[in-house]
């Protein structure tokens, strides 16, 4: 292909700063598909922002649009193959209207960078998780030119300046504070489509809370890949930041995630307990794998027995501490018996939610050449016993919510009067309310305990 236009690593940016046409998007709708994680679903509204400024409107479907992006995530099974498939759906949107455009970023954008274009001619643009600000440029550069342009570029020496950019933000929104991770897991595809680890300056995003409780924001999750290794410019951690939030803003709750449990660590607890009205009682702290032999294959930088003694001392000082965790089956070398430690785990501390997964192999990776891989099928086993386990376990759990009366913000209710929203627990509450709700904290007392979702009724 001669007309790609390639600014990746290798090659230096060279997208003329003249394209940026603030109108290009007029009379144009764009849709944007997303998959993967917190951080795609943020970076989609970021774009939308972006897009909306350029004049581009949203569009509930790819067939109203003259602008489709796939914002595709890399971290399991086949990501490119799914990204290659949607934008076959849209061959036929394409020959409808050939003025259509078609862009992927997100990781697979980032991991794929102009492969994508040489294998798919159906792909007009790919950008990188790092150029998501040039959006309008690169989008105005190709509606303009009609060429192909790629701009997939790290960063690297930037700082990272993310204020927050949210169309409707609601009741409940994400914050970005750090991008990145230096952890290299061995199994993990992160490091090399999100970057070196960077963090936002501490006051960025203080004014970032505040700025969003003036639009009507009532809790906020403070979101990184690994949240716990933050670090300000003035050597604030993210204990203190947690804490600054809490007292510095108006911001009535706080979550977060995700955290590693090797930088875990006793300040963080004091911190969520000292401002239990603020910061929910809920963790999400991935173990990964039970057995120690694993995890040291996985370099996730901690023992079985450290994890374990580490969710005691949380649950000694947080109260009423509750867990989520991600789970990884069928890591290369794991055999029955350090699955068997995997379960255990699930047991002995009592997550309230799972999110398992079956290892996939993924580039770059050192786990993606160990020998000893594990067998689909095994795997596959694997996965669904441990879903039976906990299963069972998430029903235990969840049965002390009945008759307790949870304290629930509100984000929505629909029609039927059906109101929605979460406890401080991190669990979905349904119940009968009015529109005049949305935005408040209301006690509801909890009738029926799933592991998904509690229903119950508001107390007067
Ligand atoms: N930063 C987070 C994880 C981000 S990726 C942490 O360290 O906990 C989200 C989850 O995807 C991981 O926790 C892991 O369970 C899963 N995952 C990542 N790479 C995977 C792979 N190659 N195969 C299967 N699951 C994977
Ligand atoms: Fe991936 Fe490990 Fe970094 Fe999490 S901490 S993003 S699993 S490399
Ligand atoms: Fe996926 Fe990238 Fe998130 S690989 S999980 S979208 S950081």
């Amino acid at each position: 292909m001669t007309d790609v236009n390639v600014t990746t690593e290798e090659n230096s940016l060279n997208i003329p700063k003249n394209y940026l046409n603030n109108d290009v998007g007029l009379g144009r709708g764009v849709y944007i598909s997303t998959y993967g994680c917190q951080m795609n679903v943020n970076d989609t509204e970021r774009m939308h922002s972006l897009l909306e400024m350029a004049n581009f409107s949203p569009v509930q479907t790819p067939e109203e649009a003259s602008l489709i992006i796939i914002n595709a995530c890399s971290v399991r099974e086949k990501p490119v193959h799914k990204v290659y498939s949607e934008v076959g759906t849209f061959k036929k949107l394409k020959e409808k209207n050939p003025g259509l455009k078609i862009g992927v970023g997100g990781c697979v954008g980032q991991q794929e960078k102009e492969n994508l274009i040489k294998n798919q001619p159906l792909i007009d643009f790919v950008f990188g998780t790092d150029n998501i600000d040039n959006l309008p440029n690169l989008v105005s550069q190709v509606f303009e030119t009609g060429t192909k342009a790629v701009n997939a570029k790290f960063e690297h020496r930037a700082p990272y300046h993310v204020e927050t950019l949210v169309r409707n933000p609601g009741v409940s929104t994400f914050v970005n504070i750090t991008k990145g991770c230096d952890n290299f897991c061995t199994f993990c595809i992160v490091p090399y489509t999100r970057g070196r680890e960077k963090s936002r300056p501490l006051s960025h995003i203080l004014l970032d809370v505040r700025t969003l409780i003036q639009r009507g924001v009532k809790e906020v999750t403070l979101l990184g890949q690994n949240v716990n290794s933050y670090k300000s410019e003035d050597g604030h951690d993210f204990a203190d930041l947690l804490k600054k939030v809490a007292l510095e803003t108006d911001i009535e709750r706080i979550r977060y995630t995700t955290s590693h449990p090797k930088d875990f660590n006793e300040k963080l607890m004091h911190v969520m307990a000292d401002h239990q009205d603020k910061i929910c009682e809920y963790v999400h702290l991935p173990f990964q794998a039970g057995s120690t032999k694993i995890l040291e294959r996985m370099n996730r930088n901690y023992t079985r027995e450290e994890y374990i003694a580490k969710i005691n001392q949380m649950k000694k000082i947080i109260p009423n501490l509750v867990l989520s965790t991600d789970i990884i089956v069928g890591f290369p070398g794991e055999t029955e018996e350090d699955f068997n430690d995997t379960v255990s785990m699930v047991e002995e501390v009592g997550y309230e939610t799972i999110f398992a997964f079956m290892y996939s192999p993924r580039p770059f990776t050192k786990a993606a050449k160990f020998e000893d891989q594990v067998a689909e099928e095994v795997k596959n086993r694997r996965l669904n016993y441990l879903f039976d386990v906990h299963d069972k376990l998430a029903f235990e759990l969840v049965a002390k919510y009945k008759d307790q009366t949870l304290n629930v913000l509100v984000e929505s209710v629909n029609e039927q009067g059906k109101a929605f929203g979460r406890s401080t627990q991190n669990k979905s509450v349904y119940f009968l309310g009015s529109n005049d709700l949305i935005g408040k904290t209301v006690p509801v007392r909890i009738m029926t305990a799933t592991p998904n979702v509690l229903r119950g009724e508001l107390v007067q």
